[in-house]
């Protein structure tokens, strides 16, 4: 299974002028976390890192440092996440049918995630994105700040990645988008523009993006108590 992983963002919300997948978490680049649950997931077996070129000297270092045993590619990423992601699937090898999407800022993701996201994939073939349900009660908001409606919460489920494809497919879609102008903040937003079906895999609620300074709090407080067990 061929995994692409967005890296290419910047510290905005993290309050940081660099690359937020740089900045360290327990001991390690936040980076190097996603790297290592890869690395760890045998289903995995080639791993594309979408960075953008001035990252790419300190990403360099840190794949150094970890000298994982699977092959790496650095590809050049895009403006956006998507114009990311959509560089990443052109950067696959030829021999590539499924790929998991799966962001650098997740880091806290298993290898166990991945492996059932991968055997899921692989066994029908389904898109799919891992999501939990969703613990809050969700507000829909209209530009003046007056709520315009509750949805039914027992239908909300938050995304999360990894999210699987065929490369086909989400191609084919990222392709349609940049036709038709559509801007989404995951791939499988793309599959359901194209009416195509995408199916659940239960996430983990652990497997938080790691946005803002709390973000980082609670990752590093996670792995902490990962490592004691
Ligand atoms: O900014 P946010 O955390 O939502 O980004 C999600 C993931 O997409 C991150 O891992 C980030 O590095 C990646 N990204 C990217 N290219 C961009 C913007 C974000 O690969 N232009």
């Amino acid at each position: 299974m061929h995994l692409l992983i967005p890296a290419a963002g910047s510290g905005k919300r993290m309050g940081s002028d660099r690359n937020k997948l740089l900045l360290p978490l327990h001991g390690r680049p936040i980076l190097a976390w996603t790297l290592l649950s890869a690395a760890a997931a045998d289903q995995i077996t080639w791993i594309g890192i979408i960075s953008q070129p001035v990252d790419q000297p300190a990403f360099q270092v840190l794949l150094q440092d970890l000298s994982l045993s699977k092959p790496v590619v650095l590809v050049d990423g895009g403006s956006t996440r998507q114009e990311s992601v959509e560089r990443g699937l052109q950067a696959l090898p030829a021999d590539a049918h499924h790929v998991l999407i799966h962001d650098g800022a997740r880091c806290l993701a298993t290898p166990d995630l991945l492996n059932r996201c991968a055997t899921s994939l692989l066994s029908d073939g389904a898109a799919l994105i891992a999501a939990i349900p969703v613990k809050d009660t969700i507000k829909v908001v209209n530009a003046e700040g007056w709520i315009d409606h509750t949805p039914d919460r027992s239908q909300l489920w938050a995304a999360q990645t990894p999210q699987g494809f065929t490369v086909a497919q989400l191609k084919a879609c990222h392709e349609r988008a940049r036709i038709q102008g559509w801007e989404v903040t995951d791939d499988a937003a793309l599959l359901e523009r194209c009416q195509l079906p995408v199916k659940i895999v239960p996430g983990e609620e652990t497997n938080l993006k790691v946005t803002t300074p709390s973000d980082l709090a609670i990752a590093a407080w996670i792995l902490q108590t990962r490592f004691q067990e």
